[in-house]
């Protein structure tokens, strides 16, 4: 018998709170468990007194929250017997997908907006032997011909309209409300194809014994109520880029544009269940700009040594406006998922920046260098 008590992924971790049972094989890379940093000198940057902790899911073995829901995903289309799965993606997905696929050993079909996903994501979807189909399209039109194209071929769609992803999403919830021994009292997090938001706001739910609206998985007869971690659920705050918020327009948006291409998206799948997330959680949506979410994702990098992409940057970047402006009361407690590494996207990190200096190869340059800048 084995003794191993190593951290074996979200699966094994919450076993008893998921959908799988012993004949579902587990396909893992130990994802979750990733790390809640609290914010130690942006509050005094912002000059408020709260207390801020950044989820970053960033830390997964993929580099984003998307190994949560993939590592169930997976497992349940290996249930199933599936040789092969399917996904539109602004990029992540594409990786986790492609990960997860090798990993059990089935094929990876994923379609991806052309030129529009940074290097890094495509680089891991071709690393991991995915398929790569690049449609001439934004992730909308990919989102669209996938529902399709399961019809038509033998292969499983991972993307979050498949609800076991939102399952694992809704770990992450977990992990926060064990992590601090209660829920947030607000908890913020970026939108875009409405996923994620929606998987949180099932586990906060779940940890403290409600049903909710935003999950599909059994009519509103969860059977994950019994034991509860805690006996509040935080109020939910989902943020869009400007220039694709469909949440803040009330209907979808033809032609998304944001910096943030992670979240470049303008009909969301999730659209019910994230309304749901932010009505019964008495919450909102807003949205910020590109140029306010960039100045977020190097204030995280340079203040905080948090390197996270542009569109995780948006949960911080809309929570720290609103407590500026006093949406968000002084002394709250505030969680922010912050959802993908800052190593996805390098080009859209160092664009605009002081470039690097070149200097001679001696001691008297290197030391002119350094003292210039002490
Ligand atoms: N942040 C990052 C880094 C993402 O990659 C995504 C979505 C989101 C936030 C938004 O999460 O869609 O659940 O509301 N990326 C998807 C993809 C669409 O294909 O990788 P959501």
């Amino acid at each position: 018998m084995s003794k191993a008590t190593h951290y074996q992924g979200l699966i094994e971790r919450y076993r008893d709170r998921l959908p799988v049972d012993e004949n579902t094989p587990v396909v893992s890379l130990n994802e979750g468990d990733t790390p809640l940093i609290k914010l130690q000198n942006i509050p005094a940057i912002i000059g408020k007194s709260f207390e801020m902790y950044v989820k970053f899911d960033g830390q997964n073995p993929t580099g984003s929250f998307k190994d949560r829901g993939m590592t169930m995903a997976v497992s349940k289309a290996a249930e199933k017997g599936a040789k092969a799965i399917v996904c539109a993606s602004t990029g992540n997905t594409s990786a986790a997908a492609a990960a997860y696929a090798a990993r059990a050993g089935m094929t990876a079909f994923v379609l991806i907006p052309e030129g529009k996903i940074p290097m890094g994501k495509l680089a891991q979807a071709i690393a991991h032997g995915a398929v790569v189909l690049q449609i001439r399209g934004n992730f909308d039109d990919g989102m669209r011909l996938v529902k399709e194209i399961a019809g038509e071929a033998p292969v499983e769609i991972v993307n979050s309209v498949n609800p076991y992803r939102l399952q694992g999403q809704k770990t992450g919830a977990f992990e926060i409300v064990e992590a601090l021994g209660r829920a947030p009292d607000y908890h913020c997090i970026p939108v875009g194809n409405a996923g994620n938001i929606s998987g949180y706001w099932i586990g906060y739910s779940e940890a403290c014994g409600q049903n909710t609206a935003s999950c599909t998985l059994c009519d509103g007869n969860c059977p994950y109520l019994e034991n509860p971690m805690t006996d509040t659920r935080p109020i939910m705050v989902g943020y869009q880029a400007a220039g694709a918020a469909p949440f803040m327009r009330g209907a979808p948006v033809e032609k998304p544009e944001t910096v943030a291409t992670a979240i470049r998206i303008g009909n969301p799948q999730s659209w019910d269940l994230a309304k749901a997330a932010v009505e019964e959680s008495s919450g909102w949506f807003d949205e910020v700009t590109d140029q306010e979410l960039l100045d977020t994702q190097s204030m995280l990098a340079s203040k905080e040594g948090i390197f996270c992409e542009p569109a995780s940057a948006v949960s911080v970047c809309g929570a720290l406006r609103d407590l500026r402006d006093g949406k968000i009361p002084e002394g709250s407690l505030i969680t922010c998922t912050v959802t993908g590494h800052g190593l996805k996207d390098t080009a859209t990190a160092i664009e605009g920046r002081d470039p690097v200096q070149t200097v001679d190869a001696d001691l008297a340059s290197v030391k002119a260098a350094i003292l210039k800048h002490l």
